[in-house]
């Protein structure tokens, strides 16, 4: 496959949360035609393509990826037939529809499933993983992402069905040459109707080590047995060649707990599975493993050796990643990695900056223009995330911790940062809703929103705008290769990208304090040295000190 001539690496991305993006009708819960009503904005914004998180029927156990209905929409957001006007006006404005799709587990009220734990005979029992208990209970001791036993036992037959995420997610056994076809049927009938690509939820977990052993204790129990599985690549070709190939759709893959060493099997130029990959390591640095709901401190330098490992790795083999500092799992990074109080708007500017200036596609995820934050939480009946919820149970369970403590971890890293509804305009409810929102709008809607954004030059707005039309004036920005400089300097992250004849540098201070230039290389002392864009706006003289959160991003 050439994958240079993809029109997904040069592309910017944005994802959009459903039920929190814009509400058309006033029920507090944001829908299809909301999204078709900010066409425009994302227009004017410049993406090139929308990612959906799940728009399929569900229960929404876990907010839509819980699918039970994989060809129709959930009535909440609307019907087919919006789903087909959506993809038409976003055509028409030059944007392409990337939808989510979830083919690890289905909900427990996907007729497969209903009909599955019905019977041991039944034909749809194989469709699903079917193990007897032991004498201590379940099969083994693997755990699921929400809390407890990756297993639930089902009376009805009188064995344990297996469930990585909620006990209304059971996972899909892939064994099974039928449910693959009936899923490759599927995702063409989709793609058939011009979808443009997908994102394939925690895709790297379909592939189970079939004698389902025991896993190591720690966290994510079970993890060594089905991520990456043995037979991951075989089943991952098999549906590119049976589905995506065929439309040349693109095909992102959700990889938790892979590393850069082996992204390559996915990505890489000799395989033919995916087209990128989503990670995690990056976004891992604050929190002590990925399930742990415990804060750590965090080096710039380990966050530096992180991304630069995965931009080596990739290139070796022209493989492609996802660039991402916020999507609907994770707490908002201006929180996080930057100061979303003082420095805000030059953190979160900073932040953007390194996004653009990697070699992959960048992601923004609805609010991130804008410089969202992660909101507040006054009790611990406040969380409405099923991760959350299951944390905040054990954690009172169990005892160990009081209750600002629980409600301290569980507000800094809750997905409900990530899901509070889009702030519009400083009217009531954000202008997201006429109605009562489904989750609580963030309070500071007054200060961060996109009618005041729009109206500054100076917003955090403005300067995405800027970010995405360098991205697409400078392959260098897009190909090749990456140079970190200053590798040991635990302040800032400098680094050079090159393609053919073109050389770009960029500078990011990731503190908040004025940092000496001394540290900067000769690199940058070029005569003809040109801005491309700063956070600040001028260009001092080299010698003058760095200001807080500055990014530069220099033509050398
Ligand atoms: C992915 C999704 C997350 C969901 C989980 C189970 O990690 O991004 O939101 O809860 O898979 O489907
Ligand atoms: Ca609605």
């Amino acid at each position: 496959m050439d994958k240079d001539s993809q029109w997904w690496q040069q592309a910017v991305i944005y994802q959009i949360y459903p039920r929190s993006f814009n509400d058309s009708n006033g029920d507090g819960i944001g829908d299809l035609q909301g999204i078709i009503d900010r066409v425009d904005y994302l227009e004017q914004l410049g993406v090139d393509a929308v990612w959906l998180n799940p728009v399929y029927q569900s229960p929404n156990d876990d907010n839509g990826y819980d699918i039970s209905n994989y060809r129709s929409i959930m009535d909440e957001f609307g019907t087919m037939k919006d789903m087909d006007k959506l993809l038409e006006t976003f055509h028409d404005h030059g944007i392409k529809v990337i939808m989510d799709l979830v083919l690890n587990h289905t909900s427990d009220e996907h007729p497969w499933f209903i009909n599955s734990r019905s019977s041991k005979n039944s034909q749809y029992r194989n469709y699903y993983i079917w193990k007897p208990g032991t004498d201590e209970g379940p099969p083994n001791n693997w755990t699921s992402a929400f809390g407890g036993s990756a297993w639930e036992y089902d009376p009805q037959t009188e064995e344990y069905y297996l469930h990585l995420f909620s006990r209304k997610q059971p996972d899909l056994n892939w064994e099974n040459p039928d449910l693959r076809q009936d899923l490759y049927q599927m995702i063409n009938w989709w793609l058939e109707k011009g979808i443009d690509g997908f994102r394939l939820d925690v895709i790297n977990f379909i592939s189970k080590n079939q004698n389902f052993p025991d896993g190591q204790p720690g966290e994510a129990v079970g993890k060594e047995h089905y991520a990456n599985g043995p037979r991951i690549h075989e089943f991952l070709s098999e549906m590119a060649e049976k589905t995506f190939d065929k439309h040349r759709a693109m095909a992102v893959g959700e990889t938790p707990f892979l590393t850069s060493d082996q992204a390559l099997d996915f990505v890489g130029e000799d395989s033919n599975e995916l087209d990128m990959v989503i990670p995690f390591e990056p976004l891992e640095l604050d929190r002590i493993d990925r399930e742990n709901w415990q804060i750590r401190d965090w080096e710039l330098r380990e966050l530096k050796n992180i991304i630069s490992s995965w931009q080596r790795k990739l290139q070796e083999k022209n493989g492609w990643v996802s660039l991402y500092f916020n999507n609907h799992d994770q707490p908002r990074i201006v929180s996080r990695y930057g100061d979303d109080n003082q420095y805000h708007r030059q953190s979160a500017t900073m932040l953007a900056t390194l996004l653009f200036t990697l070699r992959g596609t960048p992601f923004i995820y609805q609010g991130e223009e804008i410089g969202m934050t992660n909101t507040e939480f006054s009790g611990l009946d406040d969380f409405d995330d099923i991760g959350t919820r299951n944390f905040v149970r054990e954690a009172r369970e169990a005892g160990q911790l009081n209750r600002e403590e629980i409600l301290r971890l569980a507000s800094y890293l809750s997905r409900d940062n990530a899901r509070t509804p889009k702030q519009w305009d400083d009217s009531r409810y954000a202008g997201f809703t006429t109605g009562q929102p489904w989750l609580k709008v963030n309070p500071d809607y007054p200060c961060i929103n996109v009618k005041k954004a729009l109206a500054d030059q100076d917003s955090i707005l403005h300067y995405y705008k800027k970010l995405i039309k360098l991205r697409k004036k400078y392959p260098s920005l897009v190909y090749d290769e990456y140079r970190l400089l200053l590798e040991d300097d635990p302040i800032l992250f400098t680094y050079l990208r090159r393609y053919q004849d073109q050389t770009i540098g960029v500078i990011l201070n990731f503190v908040g304090d004025k940092t000496p230039d001394e540290r900067l290389p000769g690199k940058f002392a070029v005569a003809d040295r040109e801005l491309l864009l700063g956070n600040y706006g001028d260009d001092p003289n080299l010698s003058e000190n760095l200001r807080p959160y500055e990014a530069r991003i220099y033509k050398l």
